[in-house]
C-alpha cells in the first residue's frame, strides 16, 4: 500500500510540494503519494493524531500552521528556538522539525557562498527570517537583522544572542561590512517591484539572497545585478527546504535536479 505525505495548511490550493514531492517519489520509484489537504489551525491537532493513526509517513505545514504545531509535537532544539514546524516525522512518535533555514543556507552555499564567520544582514523579523537567522547564527555568520518595526528585529536578536536587531535605516549607513544580504519580507513580492535596498548602496563583493521566488528575478535581485553584485533567487531554499524534509522522512537522497525543473515548470520559468 502506498506510503502517504501530505502538507496541512490554508490556503492550500497553490501549494507547489505537491508536485515537487510526488516527482521525487517517481524519480526514485517509491511507492509513496503526497496531497494536500486545508486544516485550521483548530483542527490542527486531530489532523495529526489522524494522520499518525492512518499511517502517514509525514507532513509539511504551512501557514497558518507552523507555530501553533509546537503545542502538539516533540520538537528538534532548532525548530524549539525558531518557534515553528514545518515537517513532522511519525517514525517515533509526533517529531517536529524546520527546514526552512537549512533550505536558505543550502541554496546560498550551492552558490559558492560560505557563511561561516560571515557578516550577514537579514531583512525582515518574521517567521522566515526567525528560521534563517538561528539556523545561520547556529552555522557561525555573525547575524544583523534590520525590520521595519526594528523592535521585532531587537526582540529576534536578544533571542539568538550574538546578533543584532536594526530599523532599516541602518541599510543607509552602508552595506560595506555586510557579506550576505537576505530578504525575508514579502516586498518585491507578485507585481509590486519595490526593493529596501538599491545598487548604490551595494558592493560587487556582495552576494544577495531574495527568498521571494514570484517573480524569480525581484527588483531587489535587478538592483544587485546593476551593482555588479552576485544575486541569489529563492528557488532553490523552496527545493532544498522540501529536498530536506524528504531526507529526513525517507532517509534517501533527494532528487534535488528532478524536484527543481518540476518547480519551474508549474511556475513557468
Ligand atoms: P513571514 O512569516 O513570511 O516571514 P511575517 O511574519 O508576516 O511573514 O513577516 C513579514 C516581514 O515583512 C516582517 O518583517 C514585516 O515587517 P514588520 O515586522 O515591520 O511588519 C516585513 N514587511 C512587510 N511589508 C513590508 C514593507 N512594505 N516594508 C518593509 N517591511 C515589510
Amino acid at each position: 500500500m502506498k506510503k502517504v505525505f501530505a502538507v496541512l495548511g490554508n490556503p492550500i490550493e497553490h501549494s507547489l510540494s505537491p508536485i515537487m514531492h510526488n516527482s521525487a517519489f517517481e524519480a526514485l520509484d517509491m511507492d509513496c503519494t503526497y496531497h494536500a489537504f486545508r486544516v485550521e489551525k483548530n483542527n490542527l491537532e486531530d489532523a495529526l493524531q489522524g494522520a499518525k493513526a492512518m499511517g502517514f509517513g509525514g507532513l509539511n505545514l504551512t501557514v497558518p500552521l507552523k507555530e501553533t504545531a509546537l503545542s502538539f509535537v516533540d520538537a528538534d532544539p532548532l525548530a524549539a528556538k525558531i518557534g515553528a514546524i514545518n515537517t513532522i516525522d511519525f517514525k517515533d512518535g509526533i517529531k517536529g522539525y524546520n527546514t526552512d533555514g537549512i533550505g536558505a543556507k543550502r541554496t546560498i552555499e550551492d552558490e559558492g557562498v560560505e557563511i561561516k564567520d560571515k557578516n550577514v544582514l537579514i531583512l525582515g523579523a518574521g517567521g522566515a527570517a526567525r528560521a534563517i537567522a538561528f539556523t545561520f547564527a547556529e552555522a557561525g555568520a555573525m547575524v544583523n537583522i534590520a525590520n521595519r518595526t526594528p523592535e521585532r528585529a531587537m526582540q529576534l536578536a536578544a533571542e539568538i544572542g550574538d546578533a543584532r536587531g536594526y530599523g532599516l535605516d541602518i541599510v543607509d549607513k552602508g552595506l560595506d561590512e555586510i557579506d550576505i544580504l537576505i530578504n525575508t519580507t514579502t516586498v518585491g513580492l507578485g507585481n509590486s517591484n519595490g526593493t529596501l535596498v538599491s545598487a548604490e548602496q551595494m558592493h560587487s563583493d556582495l552576494a544577495v539572497f531574495d527568498i521571494v521566488y514570484n517573480p524569480l528575478m525581484t527588483k531587489l535581485l535587478q538592483e544587485a545585478e546593476t551593482a555588479d553584485a552576485r544575486p541569489i533567487t529563492g528557488i532553490m531554499m523552496l527545493v532544498y527546504q522540501g529536498a530536506e524534509a524528504f531526507r529526513i522522512w525517507t532517509g534517501r537522497e533527494p532528487p534535488t535536479e528532478i524536484m527543481k525543473r518540476t518547480v519551474m515548470e508549474a511556475l513557468d520559468i
